[in-house]
């Protein structure tokens, strides 16, 4: 650089810096062909002055594999060009998220995609059949060009087996129901549950508290000693309680951030997506009052996208909301997930967001001071905020009345497996898993007995029945080396194995590790390996969990090791001669 250039850098403003960086930069490599660049700029617009939005990247390329049936390499690297970023940015971005398939040198996308779940709830009730049977099955039936799949769980334990349709929900998934959503594919999209809408909210008194707060007629301060004092913890996995972390948040130095979690991706968990068919303000209300009194400036909310009819919901009734507000709101956003369990972490969440890979972050710094672009940021589960209305309104003491064997609170446990009746069961907290099936799932299904069940997802551990009666919630688990989650409880019967069990939620992790760690990419695929094995390799396992717990940057690799040493544990008989 000659002085005079020297100066010219040094006395630049920030935009005049971008700009010479953005000439700059301009992408070396292969180069787009005008087709591509035309149809690129057909999905996600002309380039404004100031550039596209950087985070909008994963956003952009669901556009194009919506509208392409999958990504093709040509507009990706069209994509790059009009994003002004390098290729392997996109190329990195578009090859973590399962929902995209990138497809190279002019070959054809997949046909439409069945994809059949295979979580523990969906396993128990014979995905493993209809995923090895519906291939030839749809090519009877004249069907040949449909791509059938293996899904990590989503988000319809209760429906098992479950399967989308590429966007469609077929829920108690039998070959023929399948096959009549495949010839109605594009199904509809009126295909909304009924649930409660923007008018009959406001119409029952819904947004008076938000405005309150907003307006200031409501004390910020009041609000969140009532949060405190009420005890909810966050509702997403990790118990933090949700009044301390507004409390830090809000001490935090504006511009401040909110980021909502709807990813629900731990298998068993399917409470978000049930409130949210049925009562989305309510949810959105207490958005507004935490986005209020913590001082966070816009609001980033992330939805699993699997949960397309939610998005629909959620798009039309944020959009009710803001074409008529009760009070002054917050910037909002819907972001869509692109299929990744790990997202549902919250720093894995965050980089999503900011249009990344979805790879965790290394704490400290806890988001809470530098999250979202940098900033402080509030990070809650779905579940958390809806509450938050309600919690107000009635006091403190109201949800801390409820609760049984010495807890307080109210849980929404996520039940599945064998059951009579799985679904979403709102419970005291530290009910027994005994007491939730037999008040509250009318009792186990004919002819099963209890034999083991994880009482937090994928993640939480397995116990035996014996320990039926253990009370379910924040801290009581983990003596047994097992803790609660998102309260998925998963029931096993005399005629499942634990072991089989566990060997589901390591091939999960294994599918779902971001990779960053070698202690968790190598660990769960070799474990998930081991644990095949009729008598386990119980030394070999031991080192992996050790490594698995100790070395992992996440939560992920860290609970991986929970299954393993549950069987080594409690189910000793299924793993030894
Ligand atoms: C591997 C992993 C997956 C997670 N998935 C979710 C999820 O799907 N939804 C969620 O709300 N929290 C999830 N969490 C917990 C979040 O990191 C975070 O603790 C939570 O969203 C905070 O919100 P809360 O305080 O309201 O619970 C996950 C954590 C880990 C380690
Ligand atoms: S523990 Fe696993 S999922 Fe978490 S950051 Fe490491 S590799 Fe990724």
């Amino acid at each position: 650089m000659n002085p005079t250039e020297f100066a010219t850098v040094a006395l630049a403003t920030p935009d005049q810096m971008r700009e010479r960086i953005r000439k700059k930069s301009r992408l070396k490599g292969r180069q787009p062909e005008e087709a591509s660049l035309a149809a690129v700029r057909g999905l996600i617009g002309a380039r404004p002055r100031e550039g596209h939005r950087r985070d909008l990247l994963i956003e952009y390329l669901h556009r194009l594999n919506d509208a392409h049936g999958a990504l093709h390499d040509h507009h990706l690297v069209a994509l790059a060009r009009e994003m002004n970023i390098p290729m392997a940015e996109v190329f990195e971005v578009a090859t973590f998220y399962h929902h995209f398939e990138v497809v190279r040198g002019g070959d054809a996308a997949p046909g439409l995609t069945v994809r059949v779940c295979d979580g523990l709830a969906c396993e128990l009730a014979g995905a493993q059949d209809l995923i090895a049977r519906l291939p030839a099955l749809l090519g009877v039936a004249g069907h040949a060009d449909v791509r059938v799949v293996a899904a990590p769980c989503i988000g319809r334990c209760e429906q098992a087996p479950a399967a989308l349709v590429h966007q469609q929900a077929v829920p108690l998934a039998t070959p023929e129901r399948l096959a009549a959503a495949v010839v109605q594919h594009p199904a509809p999209i009126d295909s909304l549950p009924d649930f409660i809408g923007y008018a009959a909210y406001r119409a029952a008194g819904g947004y008076a508290l938000a405005a309150a707060v907003v307006n200031g007629e409501e004390d910020a301060e009041t609000i969140v000693k009532t949060m405190e004092d009420a005890g909810l913890r966050g509702l997403g996995g990790a118990g933090f309680p949700a009044g301390r972390k507004w409390r830090i948040v809000r001490e935090q130095p504006a511009p401040k951030l909110m980021a909502v979690n709807i990813d629900e991706g731990e298998p068993g968990t399917f409470k978000d997506r049930t409130y949210l068919e049925r009562d989305p303000h309510r949810f959105l209300e207490g958005v507004l009052i935490a986005a209020q009194v913590v001082g966070t400036e816009a609001v980033y909310i992330y939805l699993r996208d699997e949960y397309h009819d939610c998005r629909r919901l959620l798009e039309a009734e944020l959009a009710a909301l803001q074409a008529d507000p009760p009070c002054a709101l917050p910037k909002i956003e819907l972001r869509r997930g692109a299929g990744a369990y790990i997202c549902g972490e919250e720093s894995a969440m965050i980089e999503s967001i900011e249009g990344k890979r979805g790879e965790p972050r290394m704490r400290p710094p806890y988001i809470a001071q530098v999250g979202l672009f940098g900033r402080p940021t509030l990070e809650h589960n779905f579940e958390t905020l809806w509450w938050v209305r309600e919690i107000v309104e009635k006091g403190p003491q109201w949800f801390g009345g409820f609760g049984r064997h010495g807890r307080r609170g109210l849980r929404s446990f996520s039940v599945s497996g064998r059951v009579k009746q799985p679904g979403v069961k709102l419970a005291p907290a530290g009910i027994t898993v005994q007491e939730l099936i037999d008040e509250y799932c009318g009792g186990m299904l004919d002819g099963h007995t209890l034999h083991a069940y994880l009482p937090g997802g994928a993640s939480g551990g397995i116990l035996p029945a014996r320990m039926n009666d253990i009370p379910l919630d924040f801290d009581t688990l983990q003596p047994y080396g097992c803790f609660i989650g998102s309260a998925a409880v998963m029931v096993l019967s005399q005629h499942d194995r634990a072991r089989d069990a566990a060997l589901n939620v390591m091939r999960f992790f294994a599918h779902e590790s971001c990779g960053q760690c070698t202690p968790c990419r190598v660990g769960t695929a070799k474990a998930a390996v081991l644990m095949r094995a009729p008598v386990w390799d119980n030394d070999t396992l031991e080192d992996l969990a050790q490594v698995m717990g100790d070395a992992s940057i996440c939560g992920l690799g860290q609970a991986a090791p929970n299954p393993i040493r549950s069987i080594q544990k409690y189910f000793v008989q299924e793993i030894q001669p």
